[in-house]
This record gives structure tokens, sequence and C-alpha cells, in this order.
């Protein structure tokens, strides 16, 4: 078992790693809140695989559960359905001391989260993530919300869950194109501050691949503590918490390009490498380091071009560009990159000129 505490003073919280953890999860639920009902948000994949040993747990405990099902995906973000569901837990007499489980991938956790931040003005949420992208990355730090028309996570709010508990067994279920799209965000996380980190994912490529339980829970507890420590520092992501956005300016434009029909972690894996690519044409780092990653993302089998994402596509350098200026979260008129003087060495740059972003971009055409 490993334990990461996210410090945020009394918004604090734990993040327990351990395999088979959902006895641990219905105990907690039994000790701290004996009294409320247990909400548990799930999708129907998950669903399929978990939800009837999650539940078993909370009837030994004698805990009342009420199970809400969403269909999977990322249609389910969306304030017509948070609606529908409120509604419901309305109907069955929801109390401000019920407690909501979120157990899934990051689609039923920012859905809950965001749900259980405004019914009855905030009720306590926990998360308890599935796949590897939501174990890493989304179930910890409080960014919750639902997408719009004009793009993603534009509705939302910044609400801490109570606890995240992970259980890195419940990736020998998840598909591995959704296991590898998720460890596009651990490369990430390993390339904004940690050589080290790098170097042992690559030392370790085979047993990642193969999901093996101890390398699982060595990166997920290493991912957590990192996000932990840039959340404390950043939480609202005025500056520091940015550098989280690696690769993301060109996986969003991405993103966009392609009608949100890709994996979001795919297009973050190319956009790493863009980012990388990006900073060795403005001289920030050199061929090696650019080639190490390819490398490396070749082995555990990553897209590493904009035709492994879609090869039917007409890819368009200025039409990625205009994607970017058109980025709804852009604070000013330039278009913000996080760059690298080295693996390990992230930092954020204002002035980029379109020459350069456009020459990046045709290499990966
Ligand atoms: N809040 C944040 O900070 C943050 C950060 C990054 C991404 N996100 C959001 O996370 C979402 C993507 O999350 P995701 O990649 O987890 O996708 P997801 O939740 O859609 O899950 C991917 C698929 O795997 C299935 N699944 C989940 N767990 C499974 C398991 N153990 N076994 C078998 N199938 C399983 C799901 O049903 C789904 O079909 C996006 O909406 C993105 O915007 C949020």
């Amino acid at each position: 078992m490993k334990t990461v505490k996210v410090s945020l003073k009394e918004r604090s919280y734990k993040i327990i790693i351990k395999n088979n953890i959902f006895e641990d999860v219905a105990y907690y639920h039994f000790s701290k809140h004996k009294k409320s009902r247990a909400i548990i948000i799930t999708d129907k994949n998950v669903a399929k695989y978990y939800i009837k040993n999650f539940v078993s747990f909370f009837n030994k405990y004698k805990s009342e559960t009420l199970v809400v099902v969403i269909k999977p995906g990322e249609k389910s973000k969306d304030l017509l359905i948070v609606k529908k569901i409120i509604e419901k837990l309305l109907n069955s007499n929801i109390k401000r001391n019920d407690v909501i489980y979120a157990l899934g991938g990051g689609v039923v956790g920012d859905f809950s989260g965001f749900l259980a931040s405004i019914i009855l003005r905030g009720i306590k949420f926990i998360q308890v993530p599935t796949t590897l992208l939501s174990q890493v990355d989304s179930s910890v730090g409080g960014k919750t919300g639902v997408n719009t028309k004009t793009g993603k996570n534009l509705i939302g709010s910044f609400y801490q869950p109570s606890a995240v508990f992970i259980d890195p067994n419940t990736l020998r279920s998840l598909p591995q194109k959704e296991f590898l799209a998720g460890y596009s965000e651990v490369l990430k996380y390993s390339i904004i501050n940690d050589k080290k980190f790098f170097l042992w994912l690559d030392l370790n490529y085979k047993k990642i691949i193969s999901k093996n339980s101890k390398i699982m829970t060595e990166i997920i507890a290493n991912c957590c503590k990192k996000k932990a420590i840039i959340v404390k520092k950043d939480e609202k992501e005025l500056n520091y918490r940015m550098l989280l956005n690696l690769g993301h300016t060109f996986a969003h434009a991405i993103e966009k390009e392609l009608n949100y029909k890709v994996k979001h972690g795919e297009a973050v894996s190319v956009g790493l490498l863009m980012a990388m690519k990006l900073s060795v044409l403005l001289e920030k780092t050199n061929c090696i380091n650019f080639n190490l990653i390819k490398v490396h993302m070749k082995k555990l089998n990553l897209p590493t071009t904009l035709n492994c994402l879609n090869p039917n596509q007409k890819w368009n350098a200025k039409s990625l560009i205009r994607n970017m200026q058109s980025d709804k979260k852009k604070v000013d008129k330039n278009i913000k990159f996080i760059l690298l003087n080295d693996i390990g060495k992230a930092y954020i740059e204002n002035h980029v000129s379109n020459e350069k972003i456009q020459l990046t971009i045709k290499e990966f055409f």
C-alpha cells in the first residue's frame, strides 16, 4: 500500500493506492460516514466489471447505497445529463451528509465531481478511479466539469475530493488502447521535471506494457506525488500548474481538428513530441532528447505522427494554429507553450513565432 497526501489546508486529503481496495473504501464510509448513504456513480462498462463487488462491501458494513449508471464516454459530460441525475437524486431524497463515490475513469470523475459540487450547494465526494489516466491525473487536483458545443470542460468547478482510493488491479480489464492513452500522461510527468523517472520508465517498458502490478503501483504513486506537489503550489492553475499542460496546446488543437474523435491521451502523445521538436527548433534543447522520447514512445506503441492518429485526415498546419488561437482558455493573444530545456526541465514560453509553430507541425505530417 502507498499513501500520498495532497496538502491544501482544510481541503487536504489522502490518496491511497492498494490492490483490492474496494473493501477499504466501504470501511472508510462505515467509519466516517456511518449514517450517510453512499451514492455510487459509475458508467456501464465499469459497472459490468466492478459494481457487484464494490457494493457487496458496503452491504457487508450495512451501509445504504444508491447506484447511478451513466453511459460511457465523453457525451455523458453534459449539463443536461447532470441535471437529469440531480433530479433523480433529489427525488430519492439525497441529504447533505450523503457521499458521492465516483467509480470509473475521468469521465465519471469529472461528471460526479461537478455534480457533487453543485447539488445541495456541495456534498462530499470520493474518487475511485479505474483508468490509468484517471489514476495518475484527473482524480487528483479537484478540476471537475462538463463539455459544451464550444469546447471541452468549459463548465466546471474546482472542487477537491475528500479522498482518492486507487486499485491498480482495475487496470487489468482496461483495454490496451485506453491504458496507453493514459500512459502519455505518465510520460508527461517524467518529461516535465524528472529525467531519472523517464529513464526508469524506459528501462521498465516491457513490464509497463504488461501492466505489471508492482511497477504500476510505483508509477501511480510517483505521478500522484508529482501532481500533489504541483496542485499544492498552484491549486487554481494561475501559473505553475500550467506545466501540466506540456504537449496539450498541440493536443487540444489536434482534438478539435479531429472533432474530438481521437483519444485525448493519443493526441497528448503526439503533442509531447511536438513540444520537444519546437524546443529543438528554438535551440532550447537537442535532438538527442527528442529521439530518446520518440524511441521510448515507439517501444510502447504510442502514436508519434499526425497520420498515426488519422491517416485519412488532410492535415493543415494553419488550421491547427487557428485552433490554438481560438482556444477558450487562452488569456492573452499569445499562444502559450510549455517547452523543454532538457528532459525533466519544462518551462512556460509566452512568445513563439507562427513560423516556428508551422515548421514544427509540418514535421509530423
Ligand atoms: N479533471 C482533470 O484534471 C482531468 C485531467 C485529464 C483528463 N480529464 C478528463 O478525463 C476524461 C478522460 O478520462 P479517461 O481517459 O479515464 O476516459 P473514460 O472515463 O472515458 O474511460 C475510458 C473508457 O474505459 C472504460 N473503463 C474505465 N475503467 C475501466 C476498467 N477498469 N476496465 C474496463 N473499462 C474501463 C470506460 O467505460 C470508457 O469506455 C476526459 O473527459 C478528460 O477531459 C480530466
